[in-house]
């Protein structure tokens, strides 16, 4: 098949935009190599094809026989006798001066249907389920401006295949930065980019089922696609009860098929409070006592708001802890950018995994990231977020108190969310009616793990009714209509 660009000519002064295929619009025709009625039988079809499916709108001018001869390398006369039997089906209309077009009344198709009702008719006025930043915050023009001195700087190799570790520049600039602002001990030759925490999990876990580990240990409470990513590997995952002072991380030791643990030290996901510094050791001495391995997931490490944050659990034992870094809270979860800091002796099998499928992350945007870093510009937009989640945490406080006293925050303030304590036995009512009134929220039993609930602790799984609330979530322009919305649903 002689695989061709045809480019239908418009007039002079034809508007782009508006008019259809106007000047420089391609259309794409394959048609067999060589020549006689096979051409010009595979021509009429090319071109009632793009007419039927509506590449060819009507009113359309297409080329004249001489030009698109000339770009698909075949007779002239070819061309014109397929305008011909076209013109004669009322496929196109041939006028003196006007030249050939795409019939006026030709039917244009019908959209495909929908494959989901539209998002609009099922999309919620607020949604206040975790797990997005407000995005609407994205710092477009510094982004915009990083991206262009990264590209201008990028040495040729950049635009080649790239290493499965990611790019030298952005692991340089992780390394310095995870050091001074979350204590990370972080070599860039320990460092991998991947494409989000989700993608480092994926790793991590054909890393550990290869090396013939069977089982994790993960919070009670958590992410079901994080346990879910832990299971694809084959892995088999063990929940450990999370209270008050976070997981309880000393149960590991009993569990001796375990020598993996997934957790949220600085900010459990989804209850809120700090693993606290017990618990931190307890998890770390094991580890290095059974040649265990911590992964680290510290998601929203960078936002705390009443003092500095915890520091890195990492920072305790570099070989027997993963730390895992995300972009997607302190930017935007789109860039599916993320970092991991790896033990030595894990780095050859991590580097093999991930060189046999993942590769990489794109080159340019690691060369943009590292350029927003280093510049200061990421410095400068988490501490202009940290101030946005701050006053709307401290207007919810404020809400919570004035509207409704029975609401308790619970956890620390810290993140996107907060955790908001019902009155016991009022969970699920509350959801379903916040959804009634349009309002999308989480009640907390939706991240427990089914196996971890003990009937003789208050709640299920020991944790009180709650409501998981993004305060993060909405632009800033939406958040007092949400908040305002949430005090109407609350008991
Ligand atoms: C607990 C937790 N971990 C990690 C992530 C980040 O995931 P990713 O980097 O794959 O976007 C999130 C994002 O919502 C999260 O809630």
């Amino acid at each position: 098949m002689a695989d061709s660009w045809a480019t239908p000519r418009g007039e002079p002064g034809q508007r782009r935009a508006g008019g259809p295929a106007g000047p420089g619009a391609d259309l794409h025709l394959d048609l067999p190599r060589g020549g006689g009625t096979g051409v010009r039988a595979a021509l009429i079809r090319a071109l009632r094809d793009a007419v039927r499916t509506g590449r060819l709108a009507p009113g359309t001018r297409l080329p004249s026989s001489r030009s698109l001869a000339a770009d698909l390398g075949i007779a002239r006369n070819t061309v014109a006798d397929a305008y011909g039997e076209l013109v004669a089906e009322g496929w196109l209309t041939a006028r003196q001066g006007s030249g050939t077009r795409v019939a006026r009344r030709v039917v244009p198709p019908e959209p495909a249907p929908p494959r989901t009702p539209p998002l609009a008719a099922s999309r919620p006025a607020y949604d206040l389920r975790p797990g997005s930043p407000d995005v609407s915050a994205f710092p477009r023009s510094a982004w915009l401006s990083a991206a262009r001195r990264a590209l201008t700087a990028a040495p040729n190799d950049a635009f080649d295949y790239g290493r499965p570790a990611g790019r030298p520049e952005l692991r340089r600039v992780l390394s310095d930065y995870l050091a001074r602002a979350r204590g990370v001990r972080a070599a860039p030759e320990r460092i991998v980019i991947c494409a989000g925490f989700v993608q480092g999990l994926a790793l991590l876990s054909r890393v550990r089922a290869k090396a013939g580990h069977r089982e994790v240990a993960v919070e009670s409470y958590g992410l079901d696609i994080h346990w879910n990513v832990l299971r694809g590997a084959g892995l088999r995952t063990v929940p450990l009860p999370v209270d008050r002072q976070g997981a309880r991380t000393a149960e590991v030791d009993r569990l001796p098929g375990t020598r993996t643990v997934l957790l949220t030290p600085a900010h459990q996901f989804p209850t809120g409070v700090p693993l606290v510094a017990d618990r931190r050791a307890a998890v770390v001495d094991w580890a290095s006592r059974v040649g265990g391995l911590v992964l680290e997931d510290d998601y929203d490490g960078e936002f705390r708001y009443d003092r500095q944050p915890v520091g890195a659990l990492q920072g305790l034992d570099p070989e027997h802890v993963v730390y895992l870094g995300t972009a997607s809270k302190s930017l935007a979860p789109a860039l599916r950018l993320a970092w991991m800091v790896v033990p030595d002796h894990l780095m050859d099998d991590l580097l093999a995994v991930k060189g046999t499928g993942e590769w990489q992350s794109g080159a340019l945007d690691q060369l943009t990231l590292a350029e927003f870093i280093d510049s200061g510009a990421y410095d400068r937009h988490v501490r202009g977020m940290r101030m946005r989640y701050r006053r709307r945490r401290d207007q919810l406080v404020a809400a919570l108190a004035a509207r409704a006293p029975e609401v308790r925050i619970t956890g620390i303030a810290a993140g996107l969310h907060a955790v908001l304590e019902l009155p016991p036995g009022t969970e699920w009512s509350v959801v379903r009616g916040a959804a009634w009134q349009g309002l999308a929220l989480e009640g907390l039993a939706r991240y427990r793990y089914r196996e971890a609930e003990r009937p003789d602790e208050p709640g299920p799984g020991g944790q009180p009714d709650a409501l998981v609330f993004a305060y993060g979530a909405p632009p800033e322009h939406a958040f007092p209509g949400a908040l305002e919305a949430l005090c109407r649903v609350l008991p």
